[in-house]
């Protein structure tokens, strides 16, 4: 199992260029099992999960390959098969990004249901209770969920649960009513940028969707979509964990590629801590002077602060001038990486869905093990500023989120390398 060596302790400055975003590529890719014409997905990240969900998709009877530009090609050239097995689900969770596509499709769709996960309960519950509402006959059987419908039909639905809106929910909902049969209005849809992406992405296609990007979505079904190009909007988490990494190591680093009107809680609450961040085009610059202010902050459904982004916060705040506090209201047990950086030096005391981080005047190096892919993000930039060497166990997990990221920071001046010893 490849770990992270990392030597803390030195600035990170220059210029890093940011991904197109994974939680874009991963329903974009399953809704290409709508059309029956080619798709090009420019800017395409190339980490674990995509290969993943590209592997699904050739089970599904999709070639998919990627060309030495970074595009994925998509064509679908047998639809005979429409099993996404629980082998396959339970590698990568977003697999259930098929189950509308499949159906509204293919008239039949059997996906595993999904299991558990190391950031805490994610029921599916929404996603099935929208895929019904537009006419599909659900029941489980062996421990897949399996839906049909000879044509669905569009209806109103309400897509909020107890902590908001469902975003994956959204975009299974969404892509099954582009081709149902008639109007659908889904409200209190999830109004995150990457949900937007794949609605740009259907339209190009040929779909009627108004609203993208607001709780209140209405679908006109039609009768078939075609292939498209269309470039992934760029990683906002990964702008973020590399904002973050700027700032606690002290250094000055421009993004390339990002969309901070994607981002604006994020550089709100940056700015409050004391971190710089300059706007230039597509490009941003990031420094800090050291001295970081303590922040109460809550994760919240977009526009609001991302959980994506919640461990790496806490890390950073693990550095600043007083105490703390970071509630968690998407996932209230997403909080996996706090006794691996109490490991670090870190002083942190968990109560309910909050944590209260009381500032430390530094990290030491230590062996830690990542548990989840932000959790693993949380703890290399731990590493980063931490006295001496940390070495970061088990990044199969941040391969799954993260673009080369050891080359990027190394790029940065990060001395970190991935052994396998
Ligand atoms: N929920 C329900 N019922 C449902 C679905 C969700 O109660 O049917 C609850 C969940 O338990 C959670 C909340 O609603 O408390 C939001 O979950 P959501 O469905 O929005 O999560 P998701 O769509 O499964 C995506 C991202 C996650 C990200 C969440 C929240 C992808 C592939 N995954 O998951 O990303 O944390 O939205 O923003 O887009 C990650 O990239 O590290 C990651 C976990």
């Amino acid at each position: 199992m490849d770990k992270f060596v990392i030597q803390g302790g030195g600035r990170l400055t220059g210029s890093v260029r940011v991904s197109g975003s994974k939680n874009a590529t991963l329903p974009i890719l399953a809704a290409a099992l709508l059309s029956d014409g080619p798709s090009v997905l420019a800017d395409a990240p190339d980490l674990a999960d995509v290969s993943h969900m590209a592997d699904l998709m050739s089970q599904l009877g999709a070639e998919v390959r990627r060309d030495d530009q970074g595009r994925i090609h998509v064509q679908v050239v047998d639809e005979s098969r429409s099993h996404a097995p629980y082998d396959t689900v339970r590698k990568m969770r977003a697999s259930i990004c098929v189950l509308g596509p499949l159906l509204a499709k293919r008239t039949e769709a059997r996906v595993a249901m999904p299991g558990g996960c190391a950031i805490g309960s994610r029921p599916i519950n929404l996603h099935l209770r929208g895929l019904k509402a537009l006419g599909a006959k659900i029941e489980l059987d062996g421990g897949d969920i399996v839906a049909r419908a000879k044509r669905l039909r569009g209806a109103e639905i309400f897509l909020g649960g107890p902590f908001g809106s469902t975003v994956l929910g959204t975009a299974n909902v969404m892509t099954a009513a582009t081709l149902a049969e008639g109007t659908t209005v889904i409200e209190c849809a999830a109004c995150e940028p990457e949900v937007a992406d794949l609605a740009d992405y259907l339209n190009a296609m040929g779909a009627r969707i108004d609203g993208a990007g607001t709780p209140h979505l209405v679908i006109e079904g039609v009768e078939r979509l075609t292939g498209v190009e269309h470039r992934m909007i760029p990683d906002r988490i990964e702008a973020g964990t590399f904002m973050m990494a700027a700032a606690i190591t002290n250094g000055e680093v421009r993004l390339e590629n990002v969309r901070l009107d994607h981002m604006m809680a994020v550089v709100d609450k940056l700015r409050r801590i004391g971190v710089i961040v300059k706007t230039d085009g597509q490009a941003a610059v990031v420094s800090s002077s050291r001295h970081l202010e303590p922040a109460d902050v809550t994760t919240q459904p977009y526009p609001g602060f991302p959980t994506d982004l919640q461990a790496q916060l806490t890390t950073l705040l693990c550095l600043a001038d007083g105490n703390s506090a970071i509630t968690e209201k998407i996932y209230p047990d997403r909080f996996m990486h706090v006794a691996e950086l109490l490991r670090m030096g870190a002083n942190i005391r968990k109560e309910g869905p909050t944590v209260i981080v009381t500032g430390a005047k530094r990290l030491i190096g230590a062996p830690v093990m990542a548990s989840d892919l932000r959790a693993s993000a949380a703890l290399v930039l731990a590493s980063l500023v931490a006295r001496g060497t940390t070495t970061v166990n088990r990044v199969y997990h941040i391969d799954r989120g993260y673009d080369r990221i050891e080359h990027k920071l190394a790029g940065l001046g990060a001395k970190i390398h991935r052994s396998n010893e």
